[in-house]
């Protein structure tokens, strides 16, 4: 169980302020990204810029990501049935372009505070699977 302190809050949170305007390029590569090293995750839909306004949707309730992904985990697990294994997937290419996207602004500690926003979000989403 991956726990969010205080600073990775404000760490995400500034540097979502900083990037969330291109949320669509982010999510359009992460996607390409994805389908392209993960060829299995090409069975489900191209959702690049859906899946950034559910990332921009988790920062805003980075407090409680369990109850504030409790609809879009269920949606995921009942209506649409993604293997929950891509969640961490996705993840990883988003902070791949993250880290490609912006350079400078990707330090270690936002790296940091990032891989573990993004996990906790990847286990709010399987929350419904179990
Ligand atoms: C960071 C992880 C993810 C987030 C935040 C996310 C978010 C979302 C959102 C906000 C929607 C639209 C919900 C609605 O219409 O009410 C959606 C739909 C969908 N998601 Fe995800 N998603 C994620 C990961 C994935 C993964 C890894 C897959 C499959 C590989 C997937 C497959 C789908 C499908 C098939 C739909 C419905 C069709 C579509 O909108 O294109 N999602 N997702």
């Amino acid at each position: 169980m991956i726990l969010l302190t205080e600073k990775d809050k404000a760490t995400v949170r500034a540097f979502w302020d900083k990037v969330s305007s291109k949320s669509e390029d982010i999510g359009t590569d992460a996607l390409a990204r994805m389908l392209t090293v993960y060829p299995q995750t090409k069975t489900y839909f191209k959702h690049g810029i859906t899946v950034m306004g559910g990332v921009g949707l988790a920062v805003s309730k980075i407090d409680d990501l369990k109850a504030g992904l409790l609809n879009l985990s269920e949606l995921h697990a009942f209506t649409l049935r993604v293997d929950p294994a891509n969640f961490k997937i996705i993840s990883h290419c988003i902070l791949v372009v993250l880290a490609i996207m912006f350079p400078q602004d990707f330090t270690p500690e936002v790296h940091v505070s990032m891989d573990k926003f993004l996990a906790c979000l990847a286990m709010a989403l399987a929350e419904k699977y179990r």
